[in-house]
């Protein structure tokens, strides 16, 4: 596995997924460089809307189940909305994260506008990833999921959103929904490596919510994801012959009998 410091000037790109419980970590750890217990986890765990209703707690308790299951891999718990409103108030939930569960570091969502509050936990020693460009906390204040990097001023907005979150101290970032001919400017102003999802091939690494990656959510197919697995319709036929085998009192067979 690489050092995650060491990815911005490598040929191999660094690779995140989520994870939200413990079963799932196992399986992904040492198989990737960073596992995300990302507050996804609202839409694609608890069949919510958006991620606006995942809250400190919900996110200890899965980030402590991730830890349990994933012991090689670097995790991160993503903070959720409206735990970092202002200095104190981040750096006391960020806190918690160190406290409460093994996590390595917390992701927060902002450019400019939240870089003193990265700049607080960093100085407090807590690693922060950062995340910008699409940003899903602020789905309704923007007025929808919007693609970002459209017009030169954006990039432009973008571009110091990346220098002012690496200044206070992020150890990397991720860029979410960005056109992909803007991100390599995004990504080569910054000496800290960036993660893309849904923003193209230029950045030093790629993140999937695991959900998607593997085929699980199934009215969700935005065209960014890739299915590497058709995860729905292999659970949904197992329950089914599950189902059918008990129902015809063919399991269990003598062979998974005492
Ligand atoms: O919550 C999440 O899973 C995320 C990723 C999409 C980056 O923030």
């Amino acid at each position: 596995m690489q050092t995650i410091s060491s990815i911005k000037n490598s040929k191999i790109p660094l690779v995140m997924i989520t994870a939200y419980d413990a079963l799932f970590a196992s399986l992904f750890d040492t198989k990737v460089d960073i596992i995300l217990v990302g507050d996804s986890l609202n839409m694609s765990f608890n069949a919510k809307a958006d991620t606006l209703s995942a809250d400190m707690e919900i996110m200890l308790y899965h980030t402590k189940a991730v830890c349990a299951g994933a012991e090689e891999t670097l995790i991160v718990c993503d903070m959720p909305f409206g735990t970092y409103t202002d200095e104190n108030i981040a750096l006391k939930n960020a806190s918690r994260v160190y406290q409460e569960t093994n996590a390595h570091a917390v992701k927060i969502e902002g450019g400019e506008e939240r870089a003193h509050i990265i700049k607080t936990l960093t100085s407090n020693s807590i690693a922060v990833m950062g995340h910008i460009g699409l940003m899903p906390q602020f789905v309704r204040s923007e007025g929808g999921y919007k693609v970002r990097g459209k017009t030169p001023e954006d990039i432009e907005q973008l571009i110091l959103d990346a220098k002012a979150i690496e200044k206070a101290g992020a150890f990397c970032m991720v860029i979410e929904g960005v056109k992909a001919d803007a991100v390599a400017r995004i990504s080569n102003s910054v000496n800290i490596p960036t993660i893309g999802i849904g923003s193209g091939v230029d950045t030093d690494g790629q993140v999937l919510v695991w959900s998607d990656a593997f085929g699980f959510a199934k009215d969700f197919k935005p065209k960014f994801v890739k299915n590497y697995l058709n995860g729905a319709k292999l659970i949904e036929d197992a329950t089914l012959k599950y189902a059918n085998e008990v129902r015809n009192r063919e399991f269990p067979s003598q062979k998974y009998t005492y």
